[in-house]
């Protein structure tokens, strides 16, 4: 019997502009883990790539976490093994990587045991781990996710592939933004006037996406409960969207909570995200471009 499962789990992206807390889509950038179990009883972990030497390698690490709520949740006494970690995306940047952590380690630890647990069990318990959905429900299923989390803990995730290919293009600038602080900007109310607006361009931008009708996004992508009080925290922010628009983005937003930013494109064009890049540079802040595409599928075991 194998003794090592290898899952792949995609980077996302979350918000997408005016979907806050729901809409997330799967990128083409990957976390690989290893999880070795092994008859000693004993546990190592082993952190390469994206950084690295600020991962944790004890019972703290968030991989580590999420193997032991799965055998906690099946009953089962968790074994000895050993994780050994292979992360590609930026660590507090808003691509996703705690929810890669995650939903790597639930799939991984769900396949040592010949799967017990559905996907939707495994989206609940990665969704109790992070607070939110909306990057956890890509990281796990793929495409791009509109998610519901109701007051009881019920969750809802319709995952979708765009009608026409649709392309990311990145700036990731050189300093981290965690989650915790990103948050801590926004109001605990806003006006019936933002709800609406919200609601409005997020229901359009999750039509424009699905039906392929990209002459929406321009309009679709705007935002007013998060972006507003987050571009604080983001220098140059209006500057790279702006550069990134006369560059040919239909639209450009900031990435899950940041500080990454992200423009979608409806042709892969470098020179968009180098335009984004440059701005970020005038501002003082080295940042580094890709262009990424939508993963259809989602964690992998491999
Ligand atoms: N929806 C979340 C936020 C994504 O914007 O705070 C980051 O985890």
């Amino acid at each position: 019997m194998a003794n090592t499962f290898s899952v792949r789990v995609p980077g996302t992206t979350a918000n997408c502009g005016p979907g806050f807390d729901t809409l997330g889509i799967a990128c083409t950038i990957y976390n690989e883990l290893d999880l070795t179990l092994s008859a000693t009883g004993e546990l190592a972990i082993v952190n390469q790539g994206e950084g690295a030497a600020d991962l944790t390698t004890d019972e703290s690490n968030i991989v580590f976490q999420a193997v032991k709520m799965v055998y906690d949740t099946v009953g089962k006494t968790l074994p000895g093994f050993r994780l050994t970690l292979r992360n590609a995306i930026p660590l507090a940047r808003g691509l996703g990587s705690s929810a890669a952590a995650i939903v790597g380690g639930l799939v991984a630890a769900n396949a040592s045991l010949n799967s017990p647990l559905s996907n939707q069990k495994l989206l609940e318990l990665a969704t109790r781990m992070e607070g939110h959905p909306d990057n956890v429900a890509p990281a796990l299923f793929g495409g791009i996710t509109v998610s519901t989390l109701e007051e009881d803990g019920t969750i809802s995730a319709l995952h979708f592939l765009p009608a026409k290919p649709l392309f990311l293009a990145v700036a990731v600038p050189a300093f981290e933004l965690s989650t915790r602080k990103a948050r801590a900007v926004m109001p605990s109310e806003v006006s019936m006037k933002d709800a609406l607006f919200n609601v409005s361009h997020s229901s359009l931008l999750a039509a424009a996406l699905c039906s392929g009708q990209y002459q929406y996004l321009p309009l679709a992508l705007q935002d007013r409960l998060h972006q507003p009080y987050r571009s604080q925290l983001i220098p140059a922010m209006e500057a790279v969207f702006a550069a990134a628009i006369s560059a040919g983005a239909l639209g450009a937003v900031i990435s899950g909570a940041g500080p990454t930013l992200l423009a979608f494109c409806d042709r892969f064009d470098a020179a968009i995200a180098d335009a984004m890049v440059t701005a970020f540079s005038k501002a003082g802040i080295a940042a580094q471009a890709h262009i990424l595409e939508i993963d259809a599928r989602g964690a992998q075991v491999i």
